[in-house]
């Protein structure tokens, strides 16, 4: 696979990247039930459907309120009121396990002297709680969050705040990362350089801008940049 060049930034998504979003539905499933699994796809399906509609609509709420309102949603589809599930489940959103692989990977990267950050949607409680519940704060520069922005990605505006906190004014010099097709055509149409994390299997969407590297997993990284 070709390496890609001029990379000074490795800048991660967080949720289906960097950790497992499917964790508290699959360790709460016998509590919630047959159709669990069903409940966690589409409890991640209407929490980025909100994400991008309220970006439409131009009414941001922050990413614990969407992800709470489409947890609501994914249960209430399934007949799920167990009272108390809701919010167990949803604090398990806090606590996160990070793929096996994700740490080792970042230590590399940091080793080869890049700089390392995340830019993602979660807000800035959801990501300080994930990323020290992992064990990650020692291992990036910086934690970006929309919510600086007031948008959501793939907004333009989310990948420039990158690059201006990260005092970077050329785009292919950010290695953008991510296991989410949509969030890489919207990086790579913006110019950063994107490797796509294929964890699940998804094809390319037909979007523009189109991601330099498919890797399937983090350990793949340091040998691109
Ligand atoms: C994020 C979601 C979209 O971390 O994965 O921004």
């Amino acid at each position: 696979m070709e390496k890609l060049h001029g990379i000074r930034a490795c800048v991660f998504d967080a949720y289906g990247t960097l950790f497992d979003v499917a964790g508290p539905v699959a360790k709460l499933a016998n509590e919630i039930g047959p159709h669990a699994e069903d409940i966690s796809k589409l409890w991640r399906q209407k929490q980025l459907e909100y994400s991008w509609l309220r970006s439409l609509m131009g009414v941001h709420a922050d990413f614990w309120h969407v992800t709470g309102d489409a947890l609501d949603y994914a249960l209430d589809q399934f007949h799920v009121s167990e009272p108390g599930l809701r919010d167990e489940i949803l604090a398990l959103y806090l606590k996160l396990d990070a793929y096996p692989e994700v740490a080792d990977a970042l230590a590399v990267v940091k080793a080869k002297g890049k700089l390392t950050a995340i830019l993602s949607n979660g807000s800035p409680s959801m990501l300080d709680a994930a990323v020290r519940h992992a064990g990650l704060d020692k291992l990036f520069n910086m934690v970006l969050s929309v919510e600086d922005v007031g948008i959501y990605k793939p907004s333009r505006r989310v990948y420039r705040h990158a690059m201006q906190k990260l005092q970077i004014h050329d785009a292919p010099s950010i290695c953008f990362v991510t296991s989410n097709t949509w969030d890489s055509h919207g990086a790579a149409h913006f110019g950063f350089q994107v490797v796509r994390v294929d964890r699940f299997g998804w094809k390319d969407d037909r979007l523009p801008g189109k991601p330099a590297a498919l890797v399937k997993d983090l350990g793949e990284l340091s040998a691109l940049v």
